[in-house]
């Protein structure tokens, strides 16, 4: 599979498997073994965490696959993030939810990360989302000190604007590696806004969460939803297949901004979709099309 390089010494691959719904599954150490080996077996490298999946358990459970199987470690790539503070009977310290993006929580959050997911090290750290209350340089003193202790090999962001991103990147050392946003052919908003140009400025290859909306592109019977379906079945026919959802990962995949789906299913077929999906060339009518059947009328 293509490999997208973030840093002289990091490259993810192409498409990311992520875990935020890893506990909906119930899968036992052994399946969850079984799903990390298959995306490996189909190049998916990269994995995606938060310490707050699962109300703070998605680590746990994937560390202890990890655990069983220790050489999977180093065929692997883990991104976890930190900085959202959830209620939770698992963390009953927890009086409300807000953000935290203190020095003294990264880091608290990072050993909480490596002890669960039973890793030395988390190939790419981010923070989870903008917070009103960041002081970048106590975020600065934090990935400093993660990067020189060897607990973290570098730094990204999660939902983060133009001005949000450049302000904290303007405290730090090293370059911010990626942005990972909601962006699907459901959900516009960071095309739109100048997000993904700010990426390709920086040249800062782009994670995409919910690239299916969520599964929304296939249940919703909003509009937007009904004729997004139309115009992938006739896309899918054209590309010879009947998988919309590998037309929804094609046309994240044909943007030219390096964008790295994160599947978000634990049923092997499903992320084989994503993986044939870097298969299928769209035309630019056919990206279009599928542009102009979300938005509901063509480009000005
Ligand atoms: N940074 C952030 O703020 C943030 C936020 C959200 C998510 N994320 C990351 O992004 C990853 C992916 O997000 P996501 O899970 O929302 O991705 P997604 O792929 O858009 O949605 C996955 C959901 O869609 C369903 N689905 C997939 N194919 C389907 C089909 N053909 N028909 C009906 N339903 C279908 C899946 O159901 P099945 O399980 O039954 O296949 C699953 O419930 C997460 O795991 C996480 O790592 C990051």
């Amino acid at each position: 599979m293509e490999r997208i390089t973030l840093t002289k010494d990091i490259s993810f691959s192409r498409i990311v498997h992520g875990a935020w719904r890893l506990n909906d599954w119930n899968y036992t150490t052994d399946q969850t073994i079984e799903l990390i080996e298959h995306c490996i077996s189909k190049g998916i490298t990269t994995f995606d965490h938060a310490d707050i999946y699962g109300s703070y358990t998605c680590e746990a459970l994937f560390g202890r696959a990890l655990e069983a199987k220790p050489e999977l470690r180093e065929k692997m790539e883990l991104v976890t993030k930190c900085g959202i503070v959830l209620e939770s009977p698992n963390r009953p310290a927890h009086k409300s939810h807000h953000y935290n993006t203190s020095k003294e929580h990264i880091l608290l959050s990072v050993d909480n990360s490596l002890r669960d997911l039973k890793t030395d090290y988390i190939d790419t750290l981010l923070i989870h989302r903008p917070d009103p209350m960041m002081n970048p340089e106590d975020v600065a003193e934090a990935f400093s000190e993660l990067k020189a202790s060897g607990k973290v090999r570098s730094f990204g962001v999660s939902n983060f604007k133009r001005h949000q991103l450049n302000m904290l990147q303007s405290y730090l050392d090293d370059a911010l590696v990626t942005n990972q946003v909601e962006v699907s052919a459901y959900e516009l908003e960071n095309i739109q806004d100048g997000t993904l140009d700010l990426c390709m400025e920086k040249r800062m290859p782009v994670m995409a969460w919910s690239p299916l909306a969520g599964g929304a592109i296939f249940s919703s019977n909003d509009e937007k939803a009904v004729r997004l379906r139309d115009t992938l079945t006739t896309v899918a026919e054209e590309l010879g297949t009947e998988d919309l959802s590998e037309v929804l990962y094609a046309w994240l995949l044909n943007h030219p901004a390096k964008i790295m789906p994160i599947v978000g299913s634990g049923k092997t077929a499903r992320i084989d979709s994503a993986v044939r999906a870097l298969e299928h060339k769209l035309t630019l009518d056919q990206w279009f099309a599928i542009l102009h059947s979300s938005m509901g009328h063509d480009v000005p």
